[in-house]
């Protein structure tokens, strides 16, 4: 089956290209920029992976973050990502970045987007992969804030297929975001939010009203929902669930008890994806064969997963046509 999985031609959209740092790089990123690291050995620095939630995660996320500054380190990072994904059978990355955390320490906006920019040109040139980019926004930080980050991300918006909201999500509704998702939209930028990880499912719902997203990420828990359940499964709105992120976050104690075929039994047009391979235990190939063993599923099962994903990424109409 993992064969045959590999093989399988697979989109992912909700990905954390930050997440995808892995101890190694980390390791070469800080000598390089002589960083500091709170770790002596990589071995520390994957036992330190062992998540009570998901502000546990984002303190350590955060952290690892800060051996990335310059053009160079960002391509490093994106490329390393998409030698992985390319091996796991994925021929489509839709990465998502956090430039508030970068901008607060000092990295220009332009440094972002040169070194991404350049790994995702690589991609193609290389591996025949396609990528969209998405830029998101901290939640848990103002919308005065998102709002200026969008402005400043102006000169770029050629290359940004569709703004995101990720972060704490308890305590940070989407309906804060309302002004900014409401800029994006005037200026014909798609809108993506989180909601339903860790937060109730009036998220997932606000995230529709408020901010008029076109897919939700995670959105695992609108089976509290009923409404919005049927809403999600009539319109056929896109969750991009991310299996194995859910479990090392405690969203669910083992991938048994995921809702997942829950979901799919709902009608629900779901992804599947990594979130932040680096921290929870790896890529694309991994979820999926997590799930194979975990839900039994056969291979028809996975081709409408995968179907899905290429049905609801952000890529060129002839690309789609050749992976349809
Ligand atoms: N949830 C919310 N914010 C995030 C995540 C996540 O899984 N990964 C990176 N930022
Ligand atoms: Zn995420």
């Amino acid at each position: 089956m993992k064969d045959w999985l590999q093989t399988l031609p697979k989109a992912e959209l909700h990905l954390h290209i930050e997440g995808t740092l892995e101890p190694e790089l980390m390791f070469e990123l800080a000598a390089r920029n002589d960083v500091a690291l709170p770790y002596d050995s990589i071995e520390e620095v994957r036992a330190a992976y062992n998540f009570a939630n998901l502000q546990s995660f984002l303190d350590l996320y955060y952290q690892g973050m800060n051996v990335l500054h310059t053009e160079q380190d960002f391509f490093d990072l994106a490329m390393a990502y998409f030698e992985r994904a390319h091996q796991d059978g994925v021929v489509h990355v839709e990465l998502s970045f956090d430039p508030q955390p970068h901008l607060s320490r000092g990295v220009a906006m332009r440094t972002l987007f040169a070194g991404l920019g350049q790994a995702r040109e690589e991609a193609s040139r290389r591996f025949g992969m396609s990528t969209a980019l998405i830029m998101s926004f901290l939640r848990d930080r103002s919308a005065d804030d998102a709002m200026d980050v969008l402005e400043q991300a102006a000169p770029w918006y050629d290359q940004i297929d569709a703004i995101g909201l990720d972060s704490a999500e308890l305590g940070n509704p989407p309906e804060k975001f309302t002004a900014v998702f409401e800029q994006a939209r005037m200026l014909g930028i798609a809108r993506l939010a989180h909601a339903g990880e860790e937060g109730p499912a009036a998220y997932i719902s606000g995230a529709l009203d408020a901010l008029d997203v076109c897919r939700i990420d995670h959105g695992v828990r609108c089976l509290e929902d009923e409404a919005l359940t049927a809403r999600l499964a009539n319109e056929q709105i896109p969750l991009t669930v991310c299996p194995l992120s859910n479990v090392y976050l405690k969203v669910f104690e083992r991938l048994e008890d995921h809702t997942l075929p829950a979901l799919l039994d709902q009608g629900l047009c779901v992804t599947l994806n990594s979130d932040d391979p680096a921290y929870f235990g790896g890529g694309m190939l991994n979820n999926f064969m997590a799930c194979h063993d975990a839900f039994g599923w056969d291979e028809d099962a996975f081709r409408v997963l995968a179907r899905n994903a290429i049905e609801a990424a952000f890529m060129d109409e002839n690309r789609r046509e050749t992976l349809l």
